[in-house]
């Protein structure tokens, strides 16, 4: 009788023990699902970016827009015969504390440009002390993760989405030069250059008013407010930066008011602001003071790490059903 029951129970101790296995790692992805489904989305948007983008991406045919600008005078301040739907207003960001006053003054003549070329609009210049009413005010739900987030460019990049969504109008990182005025553009309800190779930059936006998908952009700030592994970039990109803004943008039911200002498909980067250059709108005269890190080392480490997500899930998935076939086939020998 010995003799049966002993063997019966070498081979039966590992069954629990995987099943507990299953088990926790069930329970594990539930309790980790809104993660995952932020990983996936943030993981997933070089292939989703795509989807229908000849509505978004402005043109003359769809939207009767001369992408080059050569049709328009250079002081064109209105969208006139259309209707303005971006207010005249025009926003900078100069927060950092004592820094800040000198990036002020050093960008001083570069932000006046955009000035002298918008007479008559409304200028905002957002430094520390305006913010923090600002947010205290009007978000204060957000006060206090915006106030503790690790990095500056995060505090700067979420201002931005608030006070796009609060006044709408135009918001300029501090090194753009105008070259034209932006009247043409005013009259969709969101526009952002396109950045390269997927997603927008946030450096120039403009918006309406309580733009819908601005309001978007606020709202998941909270939700998406997490430390990628410690570094800087995949944390500012994946919780307040362009990556962050081009997934919220990417999963709008539609995006055709959502406007992206590309170059034609044969010199798409006309109006990419990415390093040191000259755009029918602007010259980018490029700033990294507001990194306290090296850009191109952490630009390539994010740029892996968008491959390396799903390479992961990818390895992950793999070995699981290859111990799960493993331990199906061992079974079966045994049986
Ligand atoms: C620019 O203007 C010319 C002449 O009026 C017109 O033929 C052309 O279609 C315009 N281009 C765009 C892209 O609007
Ligand atoms: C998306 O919005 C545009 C304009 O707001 C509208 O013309 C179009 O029909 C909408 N598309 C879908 C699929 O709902």
């Amino acid at each position: 009788m010995g003799a049966i029951t002993l063997p019966a129970r070498v081979h039966r101790t590992p069954r629990p023990l995987f099943t507990c296995l299953i088990i926790f790692g069930i329970l594990g992805l539930w309790c980790a699902r809104t993660f995952l489904h932020q990983l996936w989305t943030l993981a997933a948007l070089p292939v989703i970016w795509w989807d229908h983008s000849d509505r978004f991406l402005l043109s003359a045919q769809v939207d009767d827009f001369d992408i080059t600008f050569a049709n328009y005078s250079v002081h064109q301040v209105s969208a006139a015969p259309y209707e303005d739907r971006v207010p005249a207003i025009l926003h900078h960001v100069a927060m950092g504390g004592a820094g800040a006053e000198a990036h002020i003054e050093k960008w001083k003549t570069v932000r006046q440009t955009c000035i002298d070329m918008h007479p008559d609009w409304e200028v905002f210049l957002w430094t520390d002390d305006l913010a923090n009413q600002f947010v205290a005010d009007n978000y204060p739900e957000l006060y206090d993760m915006w106030r503790t987030y690790r990095y500056p460019i995060q505090k700067i990049d979420a201002l931005r989405y608030m006070i796009l969504y609060h006044y709408g109008g135009v918001i300029l990182d501090m090194d753009l030069q105008c070259r034209r005025a932006l009247g043409p553009l005013r009259r969709f309800n969101f526009v952002a250059p396109a950045a390269h190779p997927t997603g927008f930059s946030v450096g120039f936006m403009m918006a309406s008013k309580r733009n819908e998908f601005v309001g978007r952009l606020v709202q998941n700030l909270e939700g998406y407010n997490r430390h990628w592994l410690g570094l800087p970039y995949p944390t500012v990109m994946f919780s307040t930066g362009c990556h962050y803004a081009s997934t919220v943008h990417a999963y709008q039911p539609n995006r055709s008011e959502l406007k992206i200002l590309a170059g034609p498909p044969n010199n798409f980067k006309l109006h990419s602001l990415n390093g040191h250059v000259a755009t029918p709108i602007f010259d980018h005269l490029g700033s990294s003071s507001w990194h306290s890190y090296d850009a191109s080392m952490i630009t390539s480490l994010g740029r892996a790490k968008t491959w390396k997500i799903p390479a992961l899930m990818i390895l992950s998935v793999g070995t699981t059903l290859f111990v799960i076939r493993r331990a199906k086939r061992r079974r079966g020998m045994k049986a």
